[in-house]
């Protein structure tokens, strides 16, 4: 995690910096800092704040320091609690080198008791520190020898940009693993973990290539491998805004993006049809493959897993094909076992996440079929698999997921029916029907919150807003999604959620219910399932626990069993969860509301999770 800039041209880095920081402090809000060279002295200025960006900010508003050569950093701690001496950039002994590092160093320790044994201090707690004492070998020589020798020192993940006031008009930045990219403009040029850093002042890209480092003078970009060797990398045209008022009225931005859901949801399956006649192509699959396709791996963490989870039923239910749904942090080190047929599937919004990632390049050395379902056209993962397919979600900004989610359940919905159909398990007309199915949610999705709006607002939220623990349940397709449902209630408002699959009460968990402790059920259109989540909310009410349901029209009997409902019409069975998401998000946004949380960048949290 953690969000890096450099910038190297004209007398403006501090503004290009703090710009660039600002859109990425998505990737970590625990400290921020900042150092620029400053020409007359040939010293290096920096400065630091703990906490997000604006302390920073504050900060350097009544300095004068700028200069045509700075970096700066957002940081997501891992290595040293949350300090002004463990927040970026770190400086080398006299403040000669400063970096700025996203990753993680694992042999830190090693390097850094060696140097320590050779006179060097170390101030910081962070494994990045070691990178800028093993940078004062930079001079004004300094050739691409230098930097293999700092890399050969380094093991593990990491993104870093270094500065030396011994060699002032280069900025060094070097990559494995962790993504960055340069942005080309006109006699500048702004290096970053993501071009969002620099959308609107240039859309020439060069995505520096994994294992390789670039020497970057003003006009000069040069990129090598960590061999030496002098890498021809192309430019990319990557055309991407960034909508600089947020908020567009809400009081936080996940609540404006819980509210852009139906529209996001259009958008996602006009793109899937639009993408008809090429579709297989850009999975990285052909017409045959699709029809001989035997299983499914999705892969994914988090919401994206969850969707995954969902999008399960989809596929084996739809297209008949056998689906296992596996969390990016186990599947990388677990045993691999090689099936004909089988396409994997990465899931993520941002399509950067370090665990699906390395799941995906781990695949592609084993030339196994791979695609990714992504929310961000110019991410890594969409470079680096077979194929993808877009979700069209637009910048999710909030950290915690909320249309990234939907428009996954959107695409994988769409999916499993467009392999049906390749498949010749369905027709035209049944595909059809899935588009105006998803249509129909989309519209139940929105017009849910607006019904319970003001109730939740003023009365329901209070109430809840009291309690200190939640059980969730929710069995079939329901059980996924309830697992969403705590995940969210936790990330916002810190209230500690529990998920069980609703059959497993009676085998444990029955014994955590009290009066103290809401259950939240989420019913099922199955006719098979119904019956069994009305048997456990019978459970639930014998043992005097407070019942908060989500339930569909006509089901008469879970309505009057339960303390608090919420009521849907009915939609097709597979899509409830897709109905229920914009007012399970809505509920639990206004419990955090009423907290006073700070939902759109809750403590501990990063939205983009680029370290394993
Ligand atoms: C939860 C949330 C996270 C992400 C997870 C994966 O609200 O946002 O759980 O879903 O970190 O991120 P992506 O989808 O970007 O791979």
């Amino acid at each position: 995690m953690c969000g890096i800039v450099g910038y190297i041209g004209n007398n403006l880095c501090k503004s290009y910096i703090l710009k660039g920081l600002e859109r990425l402090e998505y990737r970590g809000y625990d400290s921020a800092g900042f150092a620029c060279l400053d020409t007359d002295t040939y010293r290096i200025n920096h400065q630091k704040a703990e906490g997000q960006l604006i302390n920073l900010i504050n900060k350097l508003s009544d300095q004068a320091i700028d200069s045509h050569l700075g970096i700066g950093h957002t940081r997501w701690a891992t290595h040293g609690k949350i300090s002004e001496e463990n927040a970026h950039p770190q400086l080398s002994c006299h403040k000669k080198v400063a970096v700025v590092h996203n990753g993680i160093i694992e042999n830190h320790l090693d390097i850094r008791s060696n140097l320590e044994a050779k006179g060097h201090t170390f101030l910081s707690q962070t494994d990045s520190e070691v990178v800028a004492h093993l940078g004062e070998i930079i001079s004004n020589k300094t050739t691409k020898d230098d930097v293999i020798n700092i890399v050969t020192s380094l093991q593990g993940a990491y993104a870093c940009l270094l500065m030396s006031s011994d060699c002032p008009e280069t900025l060094i930045a070097i990559r494995k693993g962790s993504p960055l990219c340069i942005g080309l403009g006109h006699e500048q040029i702004i290096v970053a973990s993501d071009p969002f850093a620099f959308a609107g002042q240039t859309n020439q890209v060069l995505f520096l290539p994994d294992q390789s480092f670039a020497l970057i003078s003003k006009n000069i970009v040069e990129v090598y491998d960590f061999s030496g060797h002098t890498l021809d990398v192309p430019i990319s045209q990557v055309d991407i805004t960034w909508q600089d008022d947020e908020k567009l009225g809400y009081k936080h931005i996940m609540l404006k993006e819980i509210y852009e859901q139906k529209n996001a949801i259009q958008a996602t399956l006009s793109n899937c049809k639009q993408l008809d006649l090429t579709l297989w192509d850009q999975l990285g699959l052909t017409a045959q493959r699709v029809e001989n396709l035997r299983s499914l791996a999705l892969i994914g963490c988090g919401t994206s897993w969850h969707a995954g989870r969902i999008a399960q039923f989809f596929f084996e239910m739809i297209c008949k094909v056998p689906t296992r749904v596996v969390l990016a942090s186990e599947f990388r080190y677990a045993p691999f076992f090689h099936e004909e047929n089988t396409l994997y599937c990465g899931i993520s919004q941002s399509g950067e996440t370090a665990d699906t990632l390395e799941c995906l390049r781990l695949l592609n050395t084993l030339d196994v079929p791979t695609m990714a379902l992504t929310n961000v056209e110019s991410s890594t993962m969409v470079r680096e698999t077979g194929g993808f397919l877009l979700t069209k979600a637009g910048q999710e900004i909030a950290v915690a997921s909320t249309k990234a989610f939907s428009t996954q359940l959107v695409a994988l919905y769409w999916l499993a029916h467009r392999i049906a159909l390749q498949k010749k398990y369905i027709t035209m007309e049944s595909m059809d029907r899935a588009h105006d199915d998803l249509l129909i949610t989309a519209e139940i999705l929105e017009n849910s919150i607006e019904h319970y709006r003001i109730v939740i607002e003023e009365k329901l939220a209070p109430y809840y807003a009291q309690f200190k623990r939640f059980i969730f349940l929710g069995r079939h397709i329901g059980y996924p999604f309830a697992m969403e449902a705590a995940l969210k209630l936790k990330e916002i408002s810190y209230i500690f959620s529990q998920c069980y699959p609703a059959g497993e009460l009676k085998h444990g968990p029955i014994a955590l219910l009290d009066n103290d402790t809401p259950v939240i059920l989420f019913s099922s259109l199955d006719e098979r399932v119904y019956p069994k989540i009305l048997s456990n909310a019978q459970e639930v009410k014998a043992r005097n626990a407070h019942l908060v349901a989500f339930v569909f029209e006509g089901q008469d009997e879970l309505q009057q069993l339960a303390d608090c409902v919420f009521v849907f019409p009915k939609v097709h069975p597979l899509l409830a969860p897709l109905a229920m998401t914009g007012l399970m998000q809505y509920w639990v946004y206004s419990i955090a509301n009423v907290l006073g949380c700070a939902i759109d960048k809750p403590r501990n949290l990063a939205k983009s999770v680029t370290v394993e």
